[in-house]
């Protein structure tokens, strides 16, 4: 599971300063080849879901395994692009945006997917059946590893219902749009390949109402192991039951279907480490608390969805085990675990989180006036340095003074 070794870790951690945030390439790359191994001999491309790290060197190494990327704003969309994605390559799926920025993207020539009637509406008035566009779906089901991260189900706010599907069609019609994609995205951290089939079904029974359909996006959300021997999506099961799905539902308007899906987490989760080191230990009679110098402004999983990261000691492998409550800095209820068991914590000892790539430093913070920290990257044993640490001046850069 553990790709880099503590020695390492460590030598970072004094090279670079801690906090610190540190990417595997080595891991992205075998993730990246399980997946294509799963899907080889379907006609399946794979686009990055950039939202879960956009550093542009990640985005590099990524687009150099041959796949493109997904964005979820204009800015991502940008961001591929100085990292060398073409138009082609890039796919910017929309939610709730300002029709200006689905103009900017058309203007930059990329794919995108829209969510809603309104915007369609918009992109049909502009663009008629110039310019391909994909649709945004909500099979209203229930999929992913808590309802924060669930985006597939009725009250979910993503995509436009199936149940609208006549509403879509009429601006379909009336607009002569070219609907080349139909997109789902249910959840993250989904687990069973039955749910992910259970959305294909649900768009099986879209497929034949749309004439000039080429791609079926599928989005992404598998899951990956958070703990040892737990439990992840079954990626070659995954990959057989959706090309046999696909192979028992031929479009019916003729055109092979191309299938795309957009992984985050599976690409990028286990190939962060986000080292912090001990400031202060306290004894009390509810827990024995280790204070690192971080919080949930540098992650902010576990208090946001209860997610577990694995942690470890890595200055003293040969403590006793003990438990403690893994606690921030941050002046607010800052919990990292609690009732952790890790081999004796001292002040100074460096603790490392597991599954840090996803997520992580993408949803970090300035709150509290702390700096976000620096990422490093790990690519053929070269260790490079592809973010400074932020420094007092960057929190007054855009304050008028
Ligand atoms: N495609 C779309 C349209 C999405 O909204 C997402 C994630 C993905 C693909 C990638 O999903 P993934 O493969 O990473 O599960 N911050 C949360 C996860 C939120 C996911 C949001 N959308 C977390 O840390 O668990």
């Amino acid at each position: 599971m553990d790709s880099i070794s503590h020695a390492t870790l460590s030598k970072i951690a004094s090279d670079f300063g801690t906090p610190v945030y540190v990417y595997d390439c080595n891991k992205i790359t075998s993730q990246y080849q399980r997946l294509t191994n799963a899907f080889n001999g379907g006609d399946v491309r794979f686009f990055y879901a950039c939202k879960a790290l956009t550093n542009v060197n990640i985005l590099r190494h990524i687009r150099s395994l041959g796949a493109g990327v997904d964005c979820s704003s204009i800015n991502e969309v940008k961001l591929a692009v100085v990292a060398g994605f073409l138009p082609s390559e890039i796919l910017y799926t929309s939610n709730g945006i300002d029709f200006a920025e689905i103009e900017e993207a058309q203007s930059m020539g990329v794919h995108i997917n829209i969510d809603s009637l309104s915007n369609l509406e918009k992109f049909g008035k502009k663009f008629g059946h110039s310019y391909p566009v994909g649709i945004r779906l909500r099979p209203n089901i229930m999929a992913g590893g808590n309802l924060k991260i669930s985006t597939g189900h009725e009250k979910s706010k993503f995509g436009i219902s199936v149940n609208q599907l006549d509403k879509i069609l009429a601006l379909v019609d009336r607009y002569d749009l070219f609907v080349q994609a139909l997109h789902i995205h249910t959840g993250s951290d989904i687990r069973d390949v039955d749910v992910f089939l259970k959305g294909i079904e649900i768009l099986f029974d879209q497929i034949p109402f749309f004439k000039e359909l080429e791609i079926i996006d599928l989005g992404g959300g598998m899951k990956v192991p958070y703990k040892k021997d737990d439990e992840e999506t079954d990626i070659p099961l995954l990959g057989m039951k959706v090309l046999e799905a696909f192979a028992e539902h031929p479009n019916p308007n003729g055109k092979p279907l191309q299938i795309w899906f957009e992984p985050g987490k599976f690409l990028v989760s286990e190939c962060g480490y986000f080292i912090t080191q001990v400031n202060v230990m306290k004894q009390t009679g509810a827990a024995n608390f280790a204070s690192v110098n971080s919080g949930f402004n540098h992650l902010i999983r576990p208090m946001f969805y209860d997610s577990y990261h694995r942690i470890e000691n890595i200055s003293n492998p040969g403590g006793d085990s003990q438990s403690y409550a893994v606690v921030g800095n941050i002046c607010e209820t800052d919990t990292f675990a609690w009732n952790r068991t890790l081999q004796e914590v001292r002040e100074g000892d460096l603790l490392v989180f597991y599954n840090a790539g996803a997520y992580g430093f993408e949803m970090s913070s300035n709150f509290n006036s702390r700096l976000k920290p620096a990422e490093v990257m790990l690519k053929d044993g070269e260790v490079t340095l592809i973010r400074n640490r932020e420094d007092f001046d960057d929190l007054l850069r855009h304050q008028v003074l």
